[in-house]
Formats: C-alpha cells, structure tokens, sequence
C-alpha cells in the first residue's frame, strides 16, 4: 500500500474513543447474558448499577449489540424507576408519597428537602450530592412518614429533622 493510500478503517476504529468506552463495556456485560435478548432488563439493571445512569450513546449499543429496536430498549429505559437517563448524585433521596405517609405530612417533608437542597423532585443539585425522587410506598407505612437515602430508611421523619438527616450524606 503507497503512503497516499488510505488505511481501511472498521466503524468500530472510526468511533470516537469515548463511544468506544461504552461500547466495550455494553460489550462485556451483552456477551456475559450470551446476547439473550429476554435478558434485556437483566443487562441494563447491570449498566445502571455500574455507571450510576443509562447515557443515550449507551442505550444504542445495546440496541444493536442485542439486535433488540432502540424504541424497545428505550421504553424499558424509562418505564421502570430502577432507570435513570440522566447523571444521578452520589445519594438518592427518595420521599414517600403513598397515601399512609401523606396523611402524616409527607407533603411539608418533600417541600422542606426541596428547599434545603434547593432542587425538585427528579432533579440532581448541581454539586452532585443528592439526587431527590418520589415512591408511592416504602414498605413500612406505620413509619409515615418515610424517607429513603441510599436505600436507608428514616421513619416518623419531622420537618425540623431533614436537614439533621441530609447532612449525615455528604
Ligand atoms: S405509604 Fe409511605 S411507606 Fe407506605
């Protein structure tokens, strides 16, 4: 081949070096279910749990490294809670929100940890610390109300209590 000539590239080498990250690592956790595609949701709770969130370049990697349509992949993506599409804070704040915990006051703890974190619900402060989320029923309604950090429970939680409780998180 005369230097003038051009290398043939693969469209795996023509790929930026970040997309190639991803897809090596879709590739590892796909090849680990044997490219099963009834082992869909099994391979992102795998993703989600090792990144911490599910980027869109890397819901397209496995949309074609388990031949599965990106739409299907997608609607998995985002119909369970286990799944998030966006970066997460290092802890997860979740507020119950079922009826048992609301008639306790969730409503005033879900407002009082919005405005000390200073962020809504389904939103990261821009530090990274804390992400804040909704469930309707933590499992342990005579606790009301409940809140969850980093799967921790925190029963009977008071107003005056959440920023003793956040700060536990840093
Ligand atoms: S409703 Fe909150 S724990 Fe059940």
């Amino acid at each position: 081949m005369s230097s003038l000539q051009l290398k043939r590239v693969t469209a795996h080498e023509r790929m930026p070096v970040r997309l190639q990250g991803v897809a090596a690592i879709v590739n590892r956790i796909v090849e680990e279910y044997g490219y099963d595609k009834s082992m869909l949701i099994q391979v992102l709770l795998r993703l989600q749990k090792s990144f911490g969130w599910l980027p869109m370049e890397m819901l397209l990697e496995v949309s074609k490294q388990m031949e599965v349509p990106l739409s299907q992949v997608y609607q998995i993506a985002t119909f369970y809670k286990a799944f998030s599409l966006t970066p997460r804070g290092r802890h997860l704040v979740r507020v119950c929100m079922g009826t048992a915990c609301k008639v306790r006051g969730a409503t005033n703890i879900l407002d009082k940890i919005q405005r000390t974190i200073k962020i809504e619900r389904d939103q990261t402060t821009p530090d990274g610390r804390f992400t804040l989320e909704t469930i309707n029923c933590a499992g342990c309604c005579a606790l009301g109300p409940v809140i969850t950090v980093d799967g921790e429970y925190h029963g009977n939680v008071k107003t005056h209590n959440v920023e003793k409780i956040l700060e536990q998180y840093r």
